[in-house]
């Protein structure tokens, strides 16, 4: 975690795209993502897409989308790769700080 959050410019964001030392935005908040790469379920590969960058969009995309008819009507079950994965609580400890545009 942090102790003072910082507030981290757009620019700075930028410099951290490397595979030893990478950051990453979802949702306003930087998180340095380099201790999590190995571990990364979808590989470490697709992570690093986002190194350096706002990973919000990436994050939610869906991997699949799935339509089952259930009862008389058609329901559809969305399934999102990330559906149940809470950045917030899964990389809290590599909160870096909150993600602010360059003055
Ligand atoms: C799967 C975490 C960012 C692509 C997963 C899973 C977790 C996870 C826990 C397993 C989900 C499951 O099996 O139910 C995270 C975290 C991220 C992150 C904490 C942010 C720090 C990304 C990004 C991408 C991505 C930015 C794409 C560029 C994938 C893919 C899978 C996956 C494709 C599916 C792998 C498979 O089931 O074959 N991720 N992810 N992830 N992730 Fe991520």
């Amino acid at each position: 975690g942090v102790d003072t959050l910082s507030r981290i410019p757009m620019s700075v964001l930028k410099q951290h795209n490397k595979r030893d030392d990478a950051w990453s935005a979802f949702n306003g908040k930087v998180y340095n993502i380099t201790p999590y790469l190995p571990y990364h379920p979808g590989g470490e590969k697709e992570l690093m897409r986002v190194a350096g960058r706002d990973g919000s969009k990436l994050f939610g995309t869906p991997l699949s989308l799935q339509v089952a008819g259930v009862f008389a009507d058609c329901v559809s079950i969305i399934a999102l790769t990330h559906g149940w994965v809470n950045i917030d609580y899964m990389l809290d400890e590599c909160l870096v700080g909150f993600l602010v545009p360059d003055s």
